[in-house]
């Protein structure tokens, strides 16, 4: 599947739109992501926090979680998005969330509520990461 920035700009919209949702009390800091599948179909999220402070849940979690439930089994791309000075990336343990559903080339953008902030690749994120591949024989 050719994934045109017109396709990227989409997934910056829904993930836009799920950030709207986000239950965020403790930080403050809403979040929002949105994930294409290998049927070309978006799914998103936002962050779930929770007042026991470790459970709270990623936007990117949440989106692969919606992801795997409609019955996706590959993330073409990926848009997250949250307003802060620098663009916010997946955290340390979303890469590797996406690591396993995903390829080096998987790209990522970063945006705010006005603009794309950042354009990364998930091997420019994760590089020489460990992978679903490392456990077959
Ligand atoms: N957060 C995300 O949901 N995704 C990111 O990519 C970065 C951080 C959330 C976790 C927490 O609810 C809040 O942002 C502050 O860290």
């Amino acid at each position: 599947m050719l994934i045109t920035d017109d396709l990227m700009h989409q997934l910056v919209a829904a993930a836009r739109q799920a950030r709207e949702y986000a239950y965020a009390p403790y930080s403050r800091f809403a979040v929002g992501a949105a994930l294409l599948d290998e049927q070309g179909r978006i799914h998103a999220g936002c962050n779930i926090e929770n007042a026991a402070y470790p459970q709270g849940q990623c936007a990117e979690a949440t989106a692969i979680g919606q992801l795997v439930l409609a019955g996706g089994t590959h993330i073409l791309a990926a848009a997250v998005v949250g307003v802060a000075e620098t663009p916010v990336t997946p955290c340390g343990g979303c890469r590797q969330r996406l690591r396993e559903f995903a390829a080096d080339e998987l790209p990522i953008w970063s945006a705010d509520l006005q603009r794309v902030s950042g354009r990364f690749t998930l091997g420019q994120l994760l590089p020489s990461s460990f992978g679903p591949q490392h456990l077959k024989p």
